[in-house]
């Protein structure tokens, strides 16, 4: 995570992909085979005090540790591409929204969609809707546990274009990642997509928390702020949604190495960018 406010940092100007992706021959599991896999991660103290964790952290942050995601544009427009124009009357849903830091910008990319967005931080949900370009008419911001609140309560089923999650299945223990993306599934259109960017194995703050003993279990880690963070190959990534009963239309791990001049040190950020059909 970069904090906004934090010393200056360069990144070099290449980016590469590190690894290819398997598309098919993986072993499929079953939702509650892929949980009992895991059930150790979900004992831990901030495993299940997480809600608690991501809310004192708005709460103490507000919406000054993200950044906007603009970058995210090239990956919007990469989807949309021959449809921008018909980008009319897309509906996008934003799992795990945060301050809203995805989507005040996509919305001022593509002014023609409507945006569901929820998060079960109800400190966050209220910083989505006092922000100063927050739509009653165009938005519907919502507090939910996606792994376990029926999505549908709020969204109509089979009414979702586009599911985005970002940055956001890293902070979901990963006994409970299939959960979101069934429930996910049941608000996507059949022809659905999800769009997801997500922190990659390797990546240097998976190396400095390992290094400082905070591992919860394999790649699964706490902060010193209480909440947590996976990180993801792309193996474990595309057994989870093939799972799930989605389709890999694109996966791919960038490298970007970053030097923070004042700091004199470098560090090698780690991302996947994936996009998955409903099947
Ligand atoms: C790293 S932040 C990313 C926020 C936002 N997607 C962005 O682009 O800035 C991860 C978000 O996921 C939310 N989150 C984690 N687990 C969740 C769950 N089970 N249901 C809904 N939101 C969740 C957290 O509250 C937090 O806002």
């Amino acid at each position: 995570m970069h904090a906004a406010g934090a010393p200056p940092i360069t990144a070099s100007t290449s980016t590469w992909p590190v690894y290819s992706a398997p598309r098919v021959d993986r072993r499929y599991l079953s939702i509650r085979a892929w949980t009992s896999l895991y059930s150790d991660s979900e004992n831990h103290h901030y495993s299940r005090r997480s809600q608690q964790y991501w809310d004192k952290f708005y709460k103490l942050h507000k919406n000054k540790f993200f950044k906007d995601r603009h970058y995210l544009e090239k990956d919007w427009r990469s989807y949309f591409d021959d449809e921008i124009e018909s980008s009319h009357g897309k509906v996008v849903l934003e799992v795990g929204c945060g301050a809203g830091n995805t989507i005040f910008p996509l919305i001022a990319t593509f002014p023609n969609l409507y945006v569901h967005a929820c998060d079960f931080s109800p400190n966050a949900i209220t910083l989505v809707k006092s922000h100063a370009n927050f739509s009653a008419e165009k938005m519907n911001a919502f507090v939910c546990d996606a792994t376990k609140d029926d999505l549908c309560v709020n969204v109509m089923p089979s009414t979702v274009d586009v599911v985005t999650l970002i940055f956001t299945l890293s902070a979901v223990s990963p006994g409970k990642m299939a959960s979101i993306l069934e429930n996910c599934k049941k608000v996507l259109k059949p022809n659905g997509h999800i769009l997801l960017r997500d922190y990659a194995v390797g990546d240097s703050a998976q190396v400095k928390l390992h290094d400082r003993d905070q591992m919860i279990s394999e790649n699964f880690y706490f902060r010193g702020d209480g909440t947590c963070s996976f990180y993801f190959s792309e193996a474990f990534m595309a057994t989870l949604f093939q799972s799930a009963g989605f389709v890999i239309v694109d996966i791919n791990t960038y490298c970007k190495e970053i030097t923070n001049h004042s700091r004199n040190i470098t560090m090698q950020r780690r991302w996947i960018r994936a996009i998955f059909g409903r099947s």
